[in-house]
């Protein structure tokens, strides 16, 4: 394709600023007529790199690319249109991403009409995009993370014009409303309550690719999650980048804590939430975690650094000790609540004394888990621009050391698992060794134990026999057969067929007239049966006519019928459904 057009290109400098102002928006889905042509037995394929944030996009743009009449395939080569979503966090995010773009040239060479569309955090980062159109001649379409709702207008525009497109914002916009969605999994799912991010934390590049703190109006937010909770789904995490700051945006008292504490009166079996800043991590949000048991007690609280100088210089607003204080304090209002953690090392000028500050806080707080990082330099950022005199040996040294430590923490809390049975909500065919099924402890704990792929979705009582620092084994402790048995029982209870027929059995045990009858069709049993014994035939005559006459009056009895004819519709779908199993 010759001509490439940029519409617009992103521009870290605007990103930072906060003047946008975002209106709500419903969309209408409209599918271009050159979209839904194109689409016909066409394929799509995404493949996401980093966060929940462009998880959850993906989903959404998959929804988009359903709608206009695709299919997905997960299979690479067998794409006509690929979207390749990247993150921009780390160095090696990036470095990834363009080994994926490479792969798609042999789509491009072997289908001329084969459309490959890059989008993501990483676009935002000024630059980019035009290196991507200049190294890669057949990357076809760029956009960012601010008009993913613009899918396929730019895949029109691009096949209408026959022209490769750049199309970048650097202001988020509106807030869209009704996007279509194609979840990725049928029984946990992100729920996004609001987008961007104002902390800007010096390091970190998220505030410039993903915009201005928005919050998602709570009845948007709750009507989302009770679709949910309707369709089965027995896992909802809540995403923010800060879900601390849900609602701030609002300025009318809205909180986190709020949204929380409905969303869990909706039912849902497990809910989640991420990620929460230590800073504004208030005591009404702790209240709401310990009051309902089907929140989680598992919190995500990254501290980054143990050093109050780094901590400083990362613009992270707390200090060592504070956070001290607010893990003792979640611990003594919850002490099974489980702790996990993102931690970078080598942060510019991070001196030896600071990097053992972060190894004392980390034997100090013992994490159930920790996400270790070393520092990666993002342009643009404010500390992209510290000094840094710390070579690269040495900060290798120092992750090493540091994910020692971590493992210490996290193999003391295994080990305590061992001998204890936890609730596991199942994945289904764990991905290392699908003989044994995996799942996930309500703390977080990655669990493996034998049982019936038929258990996927379900939460089951697991007692772990093993521990292996990142895994458990297990085993189920009650016969999965009968835990399939007792869904079914469950699922079978909202038929119409069974909803009949308990109609029809509550209305028989409650009418007295049929009652009575019935005690009388019985006493004319047994005196039937007592004239057969006496063997006196006059007796014998009688007794059997009023025991027939009661007999047509009590099966002619409207109440009674109608339990019948309940009764055989029941059996016929017992037989149906019999007649089904293997
Ligand atoms: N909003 C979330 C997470 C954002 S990114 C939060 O504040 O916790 C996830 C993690 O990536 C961060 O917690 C941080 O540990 C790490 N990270 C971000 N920028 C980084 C950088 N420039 N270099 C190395 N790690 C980084
Ligand atoms: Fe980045 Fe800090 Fe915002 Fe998290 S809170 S996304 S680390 S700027
Ligand atoms: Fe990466 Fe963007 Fe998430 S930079 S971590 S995908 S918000």
């Amino acid at each position: 394709m010759a001509k490439k057009i940029y519409k617009s290109l992103p521009d870290m400098g605007k990103a930072r600023n906060r003047v946008d102002r975002p209106v709500l928006r419903r969309e209408d889905i409209i599918v271009p007529a050159s979209v839904s042509s194109y689409a016909e037995g066409r394929k799509f394929f995404i493949r996401t790199f980093g966060c929940q944030a462009n998880v959850r996009d993906e989903e959404i743009m998959a929804g988009y690319l359903e709608k206009a009449g695709f299919c997905r395939t997960n299979e690479a080569k067998e794409a006509d249109l690929a979207i390749i979503n990247t993150c921009a966090v780390r160095e090696n995010a990036e470095e990834k991403v363009y080994g994926e773009i490479g792969n798609f040239k042999a789509n491009h060479l072997r289908d001329k009409d084969f459309t490959l569309a890059v989008c993501g955090c990483m676009m935002q980062e000024e630059g980019v995009a035009e290196n991507l159109m200049t190294r890669y001649p057949f990357v076809n379409i760029i956009f960012g993370t601010h008009n993913i709702d613009k899918l396929l207008d730019l895949l029109a525009e691009h096949l209408e014009r026959k022209k490769d497109l750049v199309d970048i914002l650097s202001f988020p916009g509106d807030i869209v409303e009704n996007l279509p969605s194609t979840r990725l999994d049928s029984y946990k799912a992100f729920v996004n309550i609001m987008y961007g991010c104002d902390k800007f934390c010096t390091y970190c590049i998220v505030p410039y690719t993903r915009g201005r703190e928005r919050s998602r109006s709570k009845e948007d937010i709750l009507a989302e999650c009770r679709e949910l909770v309707e369709q089965g789904y027995q896992e909802i995490t809540l995403l923010g980048q800060n879900v601390n700051s849900y609602g701030k945006d609002f300025q009318d008292g809205t909180s986190f804590a709020s949204i929380l504490e409905e969303v869990a009166k909706l039912g849902i079996p497990r809910l989640r939430f991420m990620t929460s800043h230590p800073w504004d991590f208030s005591d009404e949000m702790l209240d709401v975690i310990a009051k309902y048991p089907n929140i989680m007690k598992c919190i995500h609280l990254p501290v980054q650094s143990g050093s109050d100088v780094v901590l400083r210089r990362m613009g992270r607003r707390y200090s060592r000790e504070e956070y001290l204080r607010l893990v003792a304090h979640i611990r003594e209002r919850m002490p099974e609540c489980a702790l996990t953690t993102d931690i970078i090392v080598g942060f510019p000028d991070e001196t030896e004394e600071d990097f053992r500050a972060t190894l004392s806080l980390c034997e100090e707080v013992k994490y159930d888990a920790a996400f270790t990082f070393i520092y990666s330099p993002r342009k643009g950022t404010p500390a992209a621009k510290m000094k840094d005199d710390v070579d690269d040996a040495t900060k290798h040294r120092r992750f090493d050391q540091l994910v020692k430590v971590i493992e210490k923490g996290v193999i003391g809390h295994a080990e305590k698992m061992v001998g204890k049975t936890f609730a596991v909500l199942v994945d289904g065919p764990s991905k290392k060794d699908p003989s044994l099924l995996s799942g996930y402890t309500e703390s977080g704990k990655l669990v493996h134990f034998r049982g019936p792929s038929q258990l996927k979705g379900h939460i089951v009582d697991v007692l772990v026999k093993e521990s292996h620092t990142f895994s458990m084994i297990g085993e189920l402790t009650e016969d999965p057969l009968l835990l399939l048995a007792k869904d079914f029982a469950k699922a079978f209870q909202n038929e119409e067929v069974v909803i009949r027929y308990n109609e029809a059995m509550k209305a028989f045990k409650k009418s007295e007239s049929v009652q009575r009858l019935r005690d009388e069709l019985e006493a004319s049993q047994r005196a039937l049966a007592l004239s057969v014994k006496e063997g006196k035939d006059e007796a014998y005559l009688g007794a059997k006519k009023t025991y027939l006459a009661l007999k047509e009056k009590y099966e002619n009895h409207p109440i009674v019928m109608n339990l019948h004819s309940a009764q055989e519709e029941l059996q016929r779908e017992l037989d149906l459904i019999q007649e089904k199993l293997p």
